[in-house]
């Protein structure tokens, strides 16, 4: 037990450095250009009241072997993660309202970037869902943020996809963002889902959009499942075991057709990080493909399979 304990708390000492190292480049950045804002967005003070505070009591514990401390303050570390991941700030910071960077999630509605607004009373219906899910279900689905499921929309109707392979379904957000696009194109989604209990939620959660019909969900390892698919691909999402991006890619590009896309995430390459550097490297040095880095959200790459 305290071995994970370690194990964790090693994981979250090294993401923490990871943000540290990118504040501290966007601090001289920012005194490099003489920013009025400096201190207004998260500036190193805010760093100091949220990571250094919060690190040495970890520490401590570690040192005191306070198992139950530690504890709380990794559950802590989570929520704050889970929050940024909503859009309401970064780990490390105190999270007041209106600090840190853009927003990502639902509450990223800043005059010049209005939520979606729904056409029909289908979109209606899906869209109120996705709200429901992004207020509710988010805690330990590891969904996208919203700016990536409009991305993703965006893109699988501007293709005119028929068939969007999905990797990593969990509780049918990104799907269900898929399903907006595909609803319009009469094209259809086949996503992949390993675990038994995230993939009830999303039957439920496709079914309660109006969507299921358009939707087939194997439950299973898509590392075997999906090289038995035969259909060709117009937009394939790669969304789940980051180990496994490469593999995916390596079995089903062969079905992508040709002008098709390929959307992986978390692929962030903000400040000197590499993503996953074997995807990247299997993406970018491929003569028949062409790809580019979208850094807003959490990090996404799209790769056109040349014609
Ligand atoms: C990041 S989540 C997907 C989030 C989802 N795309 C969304 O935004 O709503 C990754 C999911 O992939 C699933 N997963 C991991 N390895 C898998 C595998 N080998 N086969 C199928 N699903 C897998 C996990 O159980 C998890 O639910």
């Amino acid at each position: 037990m305290l071995s994970l304990a370690v194990m964790v708390l090693l994981a979250g000492l090294v993401h923490l450095i990871g943000q540290e190292q990118a504040d501290a480049a966007a601090a001289r950045q920012r005194r490099a250009m003489g920013s009025r804002n400096q201190g207004q967005q998260g500036g190193p003070g805010a760093m100091r009241g949220g990571i250094e505070p919060w690190l040495d009591e970890l520490t401590k514990a570690y040192e005191k072997n306070d198992r139950e401390k530690m504890g709380q303050l990794l559950e802590d570390m989570k929520q704050r993660g889970q929050r940024f991941q909503r859009g309401m700030g970064r780990p490390g910071e105190g999270m007041q309202p209106g600090q840190g960077r853009p927003m990502m999630g639902r509450r990223d509605t800043s005059s010049t970037e209005n939520p979606p607004l729904s056409k029909s009373e289908a979109e209606k219906k899906t869209m109120s869902v996705l709200d429901d899910m992004d207020k509710n279900q988010r805690a330990g689905m590891m969904n996208v943020p919203i700016t990536d499921g409009r991305l993703l929309r965006l893109l699988t109707e501007t293709i005119g996809a028929k068939h969007v392979v999905e990797i990593g379904t969990s509780n049918g957000y990104s799907g269900n963002w898929l399903c907006l696009a595909l609803r319009t194109t009469g094209g259809k989604l086949t996503t992949y889902e390993i675990d038994a209990h995230r993939a009830s939620l999303a039957r439920e959660n496709f079914k309660r959009a109006g969507v299921d019909k358009l939707v087939t969900l194997i439950e299973g390892d898509a590392h075997k499942e999906a090289p038995k698919l035969k259909e060709p691909i117009d937009l394939l999402f790669i969304d789940a075991d980051k180990e496994g991006y490469t593999d995916y890619l390596n079995k089903l590009l062969p079905l992508v057709r040709p002008g098709g896309l390929i959307v992986a995430h978390n692929i962030s390459i903000r400040g000197g990080r590499a993503g996953i550097p074997e995807y990247v490297k299997a993406v970018t040095t491929n003569p028949d493909l062409e790809t580019i880095f979208y850094e807003q959200g959490a990090g996404v790459s799209v790769t056109l399979k040349k014609r």
